[in-house]
């Protein structure tokens, strides 16, 4: 076979054959077919499409990429979460330290920022000393001793998801439906879930626009959940706004700790125990979803989550005394507000736009393997629906001492809409597809 033709084919729109998707994908996971080509391939895909069979088929080559761990001598059940990438989303900081705090062990593969959106390995690694590539034995001693565990793709698991998942954050391919779905899924199998809630997030700063895109993607990752025999719950949930208030890394992170010692802001919150509550019922923790609810919410308030996420965090080599004290935490110099221009209520915080400002701040990479700053952000004041007063705070920007501001002032005055007329809140979640 040969790399060109593959490319080849899918430019003029036929269907890959299961052994050319797997020819493909180990030829790039040992290096053998270069980035130039896979981008290539990669565009073609994202204009083109992949059916079910192709998307199944792209997921299976990159979750055996590498190994494929069995978690069933290691733990009862293994449930794990993943959320298809928004800006402010910040959700596994507290959700997977809260579940396993209730007895369900997290076992879970994350990725970093792609594209406007941010990624949680990113914003553990603005914790100093923070160790996110374990070998398969380390993953495994971890889930086994604490019951939590976050790590990325390393060359044992998912290699290929961790190269391609790189490669399309810079070369304009992220969105699409079976790229996302086949890298997503691929981490899922390759770490051993059993069982998976997957946020699909939908709106202006997520990948997905609308809501049938939205829904057709979360319908096709519980397909391919069912046929690889898991078990997969799909939430559509908002990505119009920012999800909580900061976007960027070290301040998301902040605002993690906040909601795990109960003061952080409430939209947060609520999807938190939304997210938590249906891996405790997939988990068979508690029987329904409302006993799930209390139960997350008892741990959160008697301070367990917390003290989880401080086992898992010195557990994986993190400085403590930064999560102790969020101070210590990276924090950029230079602290810059913008107000409201006028009075009214907010009809809109574009979350693309909030997400495109941190990334050009420095919080996101323009091209493969640049370096993040952990310390820029945007946190946003207010949400959609609320009245203000002109000149009101709506945002902070946190920018390194020598940032260009200018386009990242224009990119949130352009992100914010005010008029005279009441705004309708945004609900957290459209719906669920089981
Ligand atoms: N999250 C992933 O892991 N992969 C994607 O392609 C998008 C979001």
């Amino acid at each position: 076979m040969r790399a060109v033709d593959i490319i080849i084919k899918k430019r003029d729109h036929q269907e890959l054959t299961d052994a050319e998707i797997e020819w493909f994908i180990q030829g790039y996971t040992k290096g053998e077919i270069p980035d130039y080509q896979v981008s290539a391939w990669a565009m073609a895909v994202l204009l083109n499409g992949m059916n079910e069979r192709e998307t199944t088929s792209l997921t299976m080559a990159m979750a055996t990429s590498g190994e494929l761990l069995d978690l069933s001598g290691v733990v009862p059940y293994a449930v794990d979460k993943h959320s298809t990438g928004g800006v402010g989303d910040k959700t596994t900081l507290v959700v997977a330290p809260l579940v396993a705090s209730c007895g369900l062990a997290v076992g879970k593969m994350s990725g970093r920022g792609l594209g406007f959106s941010g990624g949680t390995l990113d914003k553990l690694e603005s914790i100093p000393g923070y160790r996110a590539e374990l070998s398969t034995e380390e993953f495994l001693d971890q889930l086994a001793k604490i019951g939590i565990v976050v790590s990325g793709q390393s060359k044992d698991l998912a290699p290929a998801d961790g190269k391609l998942y790189a490669l399309r954050d810079v070369t304009g391919t992220v969105q699409s439906i079976p790229l996302i779905a086949s890298s997503i899924m691929s981490k899922k199998i390759a770490a051993g879930a059993q069982a998976i809630v997957l946020d699909v997030k939908v709106g202006y700063g997520a990948f997905m626009q609308n809501l049938e895109d939205a829904q057709y993607l979360a319908r096709l990752m519980v397909e391919i959940a069912r046929q690889t025999g898991r078990k997969a719950v799909a939430y559509l949930s908002d990505m119009n706004q920012p999800l909580g208030n900061a976007v960027g890394n070290a301040i998301e992170l902040k605002e993690a700790i906040q909601t795990l010692q109960m003061k952080g802001p409430e939209d947060f919150l609520e999807h938190c125990l939304e997210i938590a509550s249906r891996m405790l019922l997939l988990g068979k923790i508690v029987p329904t979803q409302e006993e799930a609810q209390k139960m997350a919410m008892d741990h959160l308030e008697k301070g367990k989550a917390w003290e989880k996420f401080v086992e898992w965090i010195s557990t994986q080599g993190g400085d403590v005394r930064t999560i102790q004290d969020p101070n210590l935490l990276p924090l950029a110099k230079k602290e810059i507000k913008i107000f409201a221009p006028r009075s009214g209520f907010i009809h809109q915080i574009h979350a693309k736009k909030v997400g495109l400002a941190a990334m050009f701040l420095g919080a996101g990479r323009q091209k493969k393997g640049d370096p993040i700053d952990f310390g820029v952000g945007v946190l946003v004041h207010k949400k959609v629906g609320d009245q203000v007063q002109g000149n009101e705070l709506i945002f902070t920007i946190y920018a390194g001492e020598n940032s260009d501001i200018d386009p990242v002032k224009a990119l949130l005055f352009d992100a914010l809409i005010i008029k005279d007329n009441p705004a309708e809140k945004y609900p957290l979640f459209y719906g669920v597809i089981e």
